[in-house]
């Protein structure tokens, strides 16, 4: 019943909390990413959504702005006024869960996240954060973007021999699983390119330990 609905059947789970919405078949990479949603996270009041210029304005929520301030938002809107898309990336504070009990279905019978920005919006609540050029941000919402991140994201992990978003990965170089547990997990997954990685993250750490420790002594 739209994704606004997401804080209806999330209440509890949100529990007063502050929060964050993603979109599941949205994509974002870019360098610098992850220390800006942390320093975005810790923002108490307010919303904040995120645009990114796009070539056809009409399939998104599109956001009519001056510098950093938003003066309107429109969903799906025929005559765009500008070319700059609202991502599927959302951070709330604990207002959120309340705020959507008062929003009215749609005309195409959805809770829309448009309508729950627009009520930060009006309480001059909604702050606004521009993808530039460099940052790459896909909808997967149709065959032909489902087919252009694809290649975009094998392009790049081909390229890098990194793999995107491995969470695996991720949590092992945050430390909050180690390299034991990383190998359990790798050895699940080794008929698959994945486990194979997996491994080879775990060699190339064991290599670079011992020729760190060679350089030190
Ligand atoms: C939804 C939102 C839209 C946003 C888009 C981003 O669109 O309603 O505002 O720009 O996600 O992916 P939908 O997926 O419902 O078409």
């Amino acid at each position: 019943e739209g994704i606004a609905q997401a804080f209806l059947i999330g209440k509890n789970y949100i529990n007063n909390n502050p929060s964050a919405l993603i979109l599941g078949d949205n994509i974002f990479y870019g360098q610098g990413l992850s220390t800006k949603l942390i320093e975005i996270s810790k923002k108490n009041d307010g919303a904040t959504i995120f645009g990114y210029p796009v070539e056809d304005p009409q399939r998104f929520g599109v956001i009519e702005y001056n510098g950093n301030e938003i003066i309107s938002i429109k969903e799906k809107p025929l005559n765009p006024k500008s070319n700059i898309a609202v991502t599927g990336l959302y951070f709330y504070d604990t207002d959120v869960c309340n705020r959507v009990k008062f929003l009215k279905p749609s005309t195409r019978g959805e809770l829309e996240i448009t309508d729950l920005n627009v009520s930060y919006l009006v309480d001059k609540k909604l702050d606004f954060h521009k993808f530039g050029r460099g940052f790459t941000w896909f909808d997967t919402g149709t065959h032909d973007s489902l087919i252009d991140a694809g290649q975009f994201i094998r392009t790049i992990e081909k390229r890098q021999g990194l793999k995107i978003s491995c969470l695996e990965e991720i949590a092992w170089r945050k430390g909050w699983i180690n390299d034991d547990q990383l190998e359990i997990l790798a050895i699940k997954l080794l008929k698959s390119g994945y486990g194979e990685y997996l491994m080879r993250l775990l060699q190339r750490s064991k290599i670079e330990k011992v020729l760190l420790q060679q350089s030190s002594t």
